[in-house]
């Protein structure tokens, strides 16, 4: 026998010496009821149309969006998020589709809100740039400045013609200041007090959003760097979120979600209001290119990436693999 003094007695390894003591002492369980389904619902297609850059994911018809917002249900999803891709030729300047009630992002919202009623949380992406000729998430002026104030109010129209498509909620994710409060006041004016605001408030200028701009089909040139956020900020970030809080955002959310952890725990640890997280198209994109070689444990990675997240702190998670994720727990 060697020296007792010289073992330990606390022994950390004790909890973790069966799976039974680890899901006994596990700090964090994820749920259905936590997950949104991102899901895209394009204009002029007879079929689902696959993404290349995002694998597993497609372009849904009306049809298959409604099929997919069942699954969603069943699963016991806590949320459906609706993205609208318009016919090239129906996008302007301004982005106008996106506030017609024959839009499609509104009758996709129409659809899944009749086929879900009260049992899924309907949300819709509250922004322009699926729908603009120039893929910005404003108006542009002559200077190629995307103008905050006058993007305002198209904001308020798009979120109200929204409310009365059926949405639960509404998410601008458009970065503009004061976003929320004309939001707010639109939505209150027209009625919609119960509609809730999801606000993208900690969104960074982000690579990792390169396969979503093929899954909506994005005229952008050039960058967001004027409106989303630098990565290199995480006090910025906070500050967001506390903004959009005042201006009487119901969610608070930060984007990219897995390579800003950091943003996410600070904004969780003062928020007054639930904080999402949203796992990106990159991300998802790289574990699935890995996964696909071999190189990684598709399952295993997925499953650990979600779990960091609302380690982190997040209360509900974005990600495209929702669904299979639920099935696992
Ligand atoms: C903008 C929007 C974007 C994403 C969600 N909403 C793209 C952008 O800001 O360029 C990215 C989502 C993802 O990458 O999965 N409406």
């Amino acid at each position: 026998m060697s020296d007792p003094v010289s073992l330990p007695t606390i022994r950390p390894r004790r909890a973790r010496r069966s799976a039974a003591m680890r899901n006994l002492t596990a700090e964090t369980h994820v749920h259905p009821s936590q997950l949104i389904l991102p899901v895209f619902v394009r204009d002029g297609i007879d079929e689902p149309t696959p993404i290349s850059s995002l694998p597993g994911v497609v372009q849904h018809t009306l049809s298959s969006l409604v099929h997919e917002a069942e699954r969603v249900r069943e699963a016991g999803l806590g949320g459906i998020m609706l993205f609208g891709v318009p016919r090239d030729g129906d996008k302007d300047e301004v982005g106008s589709p996106a506030w017609a009630s024959d839009g499609i992002l509104n009758r996709g919202l129409a659809a899944v809100r009749q086929a879900v009623g009260e049992d899924t949380v309907v949300m819709a992406d509250t922004c322009l740039d699926e729908f603009t000729s120039h893929g910005h998430c404003g108006v542009v002026t002559d200077e190629g400045i995307v103008d905050n104030d006058a993007t305002l109010p198209l904001y308020a129209r798009m979120a109200v013609s929204q409310a009365r498509a059926g949405a639960h909620v509404v998410a601008p994710s458009g970065m503009m200041d004061g976003q929320v409060r004309v939001i707010r006041d639109a939505l209150d004016a027209e009625g919609f007090t119960d509609v809730a605001i999801m606000a993208y408030s900690a969104k960074y200028a982000s690579g990792f959003f390169g396969p979503f701009r093929e899954a909506v089909g994005c005229s952008l040139t050039g960058d967001r760097k004027t409106y989303q956020q630098d990565p290199r900020n995480r006090r910025e970030g906070v500050r967001e979120a506390l903004l959009d809080i005042d201006e009487s955002a119901d969610f608070v959310m930060v984007k990219p979600a897995g390579y800003y952890l950091d943003v996410l725990r600070e904004v969780a640890d003062v928020s007054a209001v639930p904080v999402a997280a949203y796992q990106v198209s990159g991300e998802y994109a790289m574990v699935e290119a890995a996964a696909a070689r071999g190189w990684i444990d598709r399952e295993r990675v997925i499953d650990e990436s979600v779990t960091s997240i609302v380690r982190a702190g997040a209360d509900q998670v974005l990600t495209y693999w929702a669904l299979e994720v639920a099935g696992r727990l």
